[in-house]
């Protein structure tokens, strides 16, 4: 107890302040305080320091829950308003983190004009020039016009601005672009737990999630391997990869799995130290996140030079099986990388894409027959 109770007050001793905010939205992350109304120009904001904690630059809306554009409401996930990022518009925050933390970024966002829209994410300052990220919108993939991405970052300061820009201009439509709502953000521990030789096998340290949402929280691909904010793995694919928790998914082990969306095209990996000869065990859970995503599901799995395939029939109401694999490595560096076979819809017609859930990935050294 003695010993416990000390390693605490040398920790407080040693990260001073700024672990204040360890998770959740960032001070006005809703867009909830907003523009006064001499600061709007109809939904235009005007004037680059109307939202509290935000600075604005180019065309940059003010959007109300059920406003419409012709005939379409634009989509408010949460709340009364949302800010929409027109031509060349970019929103910038700053805030207090502890310097050498791993952090990640969660936030929703919804296209809503071009198929291409993308999102450019930076963190400044940070010692290389090109540490940003454009994220993708093509694919979307709740139905409720509306998705949660996340963003990992290493903070090299103790106060960093975090940066949203939408490159884009459409020169006939200046609003023309994403909608943002719900910035949120949380602060890694610093050091991982190892479930054997994997890290982060039971994918509970990711990133956030808001609270009373249904749609998880997409992991976003083609970004570099350090802003992946789901700790050790990364996203190995075209697509994204899902995020779920306990409190609003089934989920095998523990609070947090994993949803492979979009069949062959999301795909995760780690890379492990081996030892070249030697057999291991691979132990991992397979299920459905009780998200109504029926039939017929199949994961493949590669480890080392071996590849498998797991067989799993999804009521779509909640389940999961274990399952073990044997391996040998070939090297002293072992990838396991894990994708679903098909494509896959929730049965409620929504046209959804869901897929298997993946969890508890525990490996290790086979014992000697
Ligand atoms: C976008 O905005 C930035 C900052 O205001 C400006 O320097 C840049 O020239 C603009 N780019 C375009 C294409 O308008
Ligand atoms: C993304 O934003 C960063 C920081 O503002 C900038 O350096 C970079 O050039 C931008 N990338 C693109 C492709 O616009
Ligand atoms: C980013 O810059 C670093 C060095 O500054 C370089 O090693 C890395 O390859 C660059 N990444 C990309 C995607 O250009
Ligand atoms: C989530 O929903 C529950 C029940 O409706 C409510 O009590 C709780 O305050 C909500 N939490 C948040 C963060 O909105
Ligand atoms: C493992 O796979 C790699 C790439 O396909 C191949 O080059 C290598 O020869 C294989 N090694 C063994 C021992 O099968």
């Amino acid at each position: 107890m003695n010993s416990i109770s000390v390693t605490l007050v040398l920790l407080c001793a040693t990260l001073p302040v700024a672990l204040s905010l360890i998770e959740g939205l960032v001070y006005n992350g809703n867009f909830e305080h907003g523009p006064k109304s001499w600061q709007l120009s109809g939904s235009h904001i005007l004037d680059p320091h109307a939202l509290p904690n935000w600075v604005i630059s180019g065309f940059v809306e003010y959007i109300k829950s059920g406003q419409k554009q012709g005939d379409m409401v634009l989509p408010v996930p949460r709340g009364n308003s949302a800010l929409r990022l027109g031509n060349n518009a970019s929103i910038r925050t700053t805030i207090q983190v502890t310097k050498g933390l791993f952090y990640s970024l969660t936030f929703g966002v919804s296209r809503t004009c071009a198929q291409d829209e993308k999102l450019n994410l930076s963190v400044i300052p940070n010692s290389e020039a090109n540490d940003s990220a454009m994220l993708p919108m093509q694919t979307m993939y709740s139905t409720d016009g509306w998705d949660t991405f996340s963003w990992g970052f290493l903070a090299e300061a103790s106060k960093v601005d975090i940066v949203f820009h939408h490159p884009q201009t459409d020169k006939y439509n200046p609003g023309c672009g994403p909608i943002i709502d719900l910035v949120a953000l949380k602060a890694f521990p610093p050091h991982t737990r190892r479930q054997g030789i994997v890290k982060n096998g039971n994918f509970e340290e990711g990133p956030y999630v808001i609270p009373n949402t249904t749609w998880g929280v997409l992991i976003p691909s083609n970004i570099e391997d350090d802003h992946c904010p789901l700790v050790g793995w990364v996203v190995e694919s075209l697509k994204a990869v899902r995020y779920i928790d306990s409190d609003h998914f089934a989920v095998p082990e523990g609070k947090r799995a994993v949803e492979l969306v979009a069949g062959r095209e999301s795909v995760i990996a780690q890379t492990l130290r081996s030892i070249p000869n030697t057999v291991y065990n691979l132990e991992f859970f397979v299920g459905d996140a009780k998200n109504l995503c029926e039939g017929s599901m199949l994961v493949e799995v590669f480890a080392g030079n071996s590849t498998f395939r797991v067989p799993y029939e999804s009521k779509g109401k909640g389940g999961s099986k274990l399952v073990r694999l044997q391996f040998k490595a070939v090297s002293s560096r072992s990838k396991i990388r894990f994708l679903s076979s098909y494509y896959h819809m929730k049965s409620d017609f929504s046209g959804s894409l869901c897929g298997p859930v993946v969890d508890g990935v525990r490996i290790r050294v086979a014992p000697r027959a």
